[in-house]
């Protein structure tokens, strides 16, 4: 099984970015932590950050083919993004929405993702363990 996860915008400055909110751990921690347990798995990962959203809908065209499974932090692209949304159901790949905050416990405008309706689950709220619990998910969507 091949998972891609992509990365939205700003989650290049994970580590220093509102550390109260997102954590002290960088996205290469979080990504070696991902790439640990699905060696443990035997789960090929794919693992990008882009702060473009043109680049995003790419990716997600890309992984019609190449990937088994989507997990998606959209970031600030899930408020607002019917790119995102419609180039996951192009893609016809199963995917994951997934973010370190709680968005429902936040501010009102981040209640609202535009990509959940069209993903077959949403993880929030874990903090890295978001990441690695949409790798345990990835295994039950994938079948
Ligand atoms: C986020 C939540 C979004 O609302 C925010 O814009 C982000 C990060 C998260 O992982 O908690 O950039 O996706």
């Amino acid at each position: 099984m091949k998972v891609l996860f992509l990365n939205g915008p700003n989650l290049n400055l994970l580590g220093t970015r509102e550390p109260e909110v997102y954590g002290r751990q960088t996205l290469a921690d979080i990504e070696r932590e991902v790439r640990a347990r699905a060696l443990a798995r035997g789960i090929e990962v794919d693992f990008r950050q882009s702060n473009h959203e043109g680049e995003l809908v790419d990716w997600i065209q890309q992984a019609r083919g190449s990937a088994d499974v989507l997990v998606l932090n959209a970031a600030a692209y899930t408020h607002t993004s019917v790119a995102l949304r419609d180039a996951i159901v192009a893609a016809a790949v199963p995917a994951i929405e997934i973010h370190l905050s709680n968005i429902h416990a936040r501010e009102e405008f981040r209640h609202r993702s535009l990509v959940a309706p069209v993903c077959r689950g949403v993880i929030c709220g874990f903090g890295a363990g978001s990441y690695l619990l949409a790798l345990e998910a990835a295994g039950m969507v994938s079948a």
